[in-house]
């Protein structure tokens, strides 16, 4: 199948010129979604568009780039489980290995999008493009902003300036790097944001580059899906004024491998739950701190002795990202000077 695949991208390549070679994953959410009429821009159901549809509503594509859809997945992001991404990554690492995939685009909601480009960023072991995309509209919305946030991550999946970058993510004009990226506001179409900013733009087909990831991504990853029987099981327990003991308990007794607490300010943990973290972790659990704040990064040892405690901080990364790192690290280590490592470098 491969070799005939192979001819039908060569005889595609040599009859429109030698455009990349673009395959587009289709997973589901707003940007495959529909609503009963243009001026619903917030009420529609996600996830009912084919990607064979997506890909034929926007011709423009064929002036980028030779496009291939496959369907993978046709839901919510919201429902996204651990097999749906270890599905999904599977099928992207086969898929770059083959030298007639330039890049690959992946469309998704975009409730847990920063999840799986981090996800991505972890375990594809590749420098090719890959990008990940989605919409806050629907394609049937007035100033729906579906089309051209997919034109622009084909444009970008398809560039060799955007090799080795790391997995990227494409909305608002702006290229995001998907270990950083946010969904910042739920119904505004600049809705991804990071703090430590966009590595660049595309502004009618061309890529403006500001800066590039530093942290370990990708080809330079230690961890590869390739090698991956599933994801470790991580939860997350989010802390606040008042917060019971029952939310942690109830964790631990789920076998869990680690434990992501979603602290307030600098990832502080009540000292209430101080004890109660102290026995998880005196039960094999790893305790993760990370901070429930939009920005900055949680500093180890300062308001707790995370030395003392055996506990590891989650850097800048929140809660859901640190939960994707941790489920990911634990597959190959569970000492805690090695995930401290492993939270610094990625
Ligand atoms: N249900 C949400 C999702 O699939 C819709 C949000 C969106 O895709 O923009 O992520």
């Amino acid at each position: 199948m491969a070799g005939l695949a192979l001819a039908a991208w060569t005889v595609l390549a040599a009859a429109q010129g030698a455009k990349p070679n673009v395959v587009v994953l289709a997973t589901g959410g707003t940007i495959a979604g529909a609503g009963a009429s243009a001026a619903n821009s917030a009420t529609y159901a996600a996830a009912k568009v084919p990607v064979d549809k997506l890909l034929a509503g926007l011709p423009e594509l064929g002036n980028v780039a030779n496009v291939k859809g496959e369907q993978v997945f046709q839901i919510a992001s919201e429902s996204f489980t651990n097999d749906n991404l270890m599905k999904l990554g599977r099928r992207v690492s086969v898929l770059v290995k083959q030298p007639d995939v330039d890049g690959i685009v992946v469309t998704h909601g975009t409730d847990t999008l920063e999840e799986t480009a981090y996800f991505l960023n972890l375990v594809i072991r590749t420098d090719k493009p890959i990008v990940v995309v989605g919409s806050m509209r629907p394609g049937t919305a007035l100033s729906a902003d579906g089309a051209l946030n997919l034109l622009n991550a084909v444009t970008v999946a398809g560039s060799k300036d955007a090799m080795g970058k790391g997995v990227l993510v494409t909305m608002n004009d702006e290229i995001q790097s998907g270990r950083d990226v946010t969904k910042t506001v739920n119904i505004k179409t600049d809705a991804f944001k990071s703090q430590w900013g966009p590595l660049g733009m595309v502004v009618e087909g061309r890529n403006y580059w500001f800066r590039a990831p530093v942290k370990r991504h990708t080809a330079q990853s230690e961890f590869n899906i390739d090698e991956m029987s599933d994801l470790a099981p991580v939860e997350i327990v989010y802390s606040y004024g008042n917060v019971p003991r029952t939310s942690f308990d109830a964790n631990g007794k789920n076998g869990v491998k680690a434990l992501i607490h979603g602290g307030p300010g600098n990832g502080s943990v009540a000292d209430r739950i101080v004890p109660v973290l102290q026995d998880l972790r005196g039960q094999g659990v790893q305790i993760i701190r990370s901070s429930r704040v939009p920005d900055g990064f949680v500093l180890r040892n300062a308001e707790q002795p995370d030395d003392k405690y055996d506990w590891v901080v989650a850097h800048d990364l929140k809660p859901q990202k640190a939960r994707i790192l941790a489920a990911v690290a634990l597959t190959r280590t569970n000492d805690t000077k090695e995930l401290q490592r492993i939270f610094w470098q990625y």
